[in-house]
């Protein structure tokens, strides 16, 4: 059946462009009506534009779609609360959060400067903090919300002069750890996608070739259904784009436990380096000290 969102109000950061703009393009097209969000300034998040936000809603509209534009920037306080707000006040209720916005300040890390580091965590991470804690409380109200962050292959697996944004955009990771757990009991779903395409961003390290294939629709289905009510897993990482769509995962090797009555020495430890690292028979976690596997069959036989 055809997956809609009518009568769903979604909240899309950084749509005025690239990624976000195939995200709300294609949630609206199902129903939803978007708020819009973009600041609307250059790929290193210097300046501020509002046409980004208002072509997007103006194209919306032209496709028969409700939207909303919002120019705050994520990384200020009051604007993730005033992005919510423009949601209430125009549609009344929120169901789907997207955190989406990203610049990039790529250098290597022996030139990187305090301002480089900021920037970029002040975007990807505190931007990501700013709209959830607005969206959290509305979520928990009408027990139902759907929340895909963003990270990055830079982070997850690593990319030379890209340690201020690696380091941020694995903060996803532990940020959707923790919300997945506080979320489950309200029925709020919180995934995150590590996307691929051809967009600003991209344009300085992919050929324009690459730029022009990878396009952001090759995203975009694997967002949208993690933001539906079809979706019922949370605490995912998928990767989407160029054709692929895949599951990433962080997990956790068998090991060895010598146990605590006598202290291991570091030749032990050299002794046995390869049972400790081995992953054979690794197993993703839900929490510290629980498996998934443990989780869902607790959750299957409540
Ligand atoms: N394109 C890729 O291959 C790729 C890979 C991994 C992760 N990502 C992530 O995907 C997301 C989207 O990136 P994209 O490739 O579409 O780039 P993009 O530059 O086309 O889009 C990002 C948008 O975010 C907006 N933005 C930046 N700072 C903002 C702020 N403070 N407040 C509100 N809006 C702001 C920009 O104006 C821009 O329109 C980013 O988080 C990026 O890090 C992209």
């Amino acid at each position: 059946m055809a997956i809609s969102f009518e009568g769903q109000v979604a909240l899309v950061t950084g749509a005025g462009a690239g990624l976000g703009r195939a995200y709300a393009m294609d949630l609206a097209a199902r129903g939803a009506k978007v708020v819009v969000n973009d600041l609307g300034g250059d790929p290193h998040g210097v300046g501020e534009n509002r046409a980004a936000a208002q072509k997007v809603v103006d194209e919306i509209k032209a496709a028969g779609g409700e939207a909303t534009p919002n120019y705050d920037s994520v990384a200020d306080y009051d604007g993730g609360f005033n992005m919510v707000k423009t949601a209430i006040d125009a549609y009344g209720r929120l169901d789907v959060v997207i955190c989406n916005a990203g610049i990039l300040r790529d250098i290597a890390f022996h030139n990187m400067s305090e301002d480089d580091w900021d920037k970029v965590f002040a975007v990807h991470i505190k931007g990501s903090f700013t709209v959830l804690r607005a969206a959290w409380p509305v979520f928990r109200q009408q027990s139902y919300g759907r929340v895909v962050l963003t990270t990055s292959s830079s982070g997850i697996y690593g990319q030379f002069g890209q340690a201020n944004y690696g380091a941020a955009k694995t903060s996803m990771l532990g940020l959707m750890n923790v919300l997945k757990q506080e979320g489950a009991k309200y029925n709020v779903n919180v995934n995150t996608v590590a996307p691929v395409a051809g967009t600003r961003l991209t344009q300085t390290v992919m050929p324009q070739e690459m730029i022009d294939r990878l396009k952001p629709e090759l995203v975009a289905p694997a967002v949208v259904y993690m933001v539906s009510k079809e979706c019922q897993d949370s605490g995912l990482i998928i990767e989407a784009g160029a054709g692929n769509f895949n599951r990433a995962a962080i997990v956790k090797g068998p090991g060895l436990q010598p146990g605590m009555a006598d202290a291991m020495s570091a030749e032990w430890c050299q002794e046995n380096w390869g049972k400790i690292t081995s992953l054979e028979g690794a197993e993703p976690m839900w929490r510290t000290g629980q498996t998934l596997a443990n989780y869902l069959a607790e959750k299957a036989k409540a």
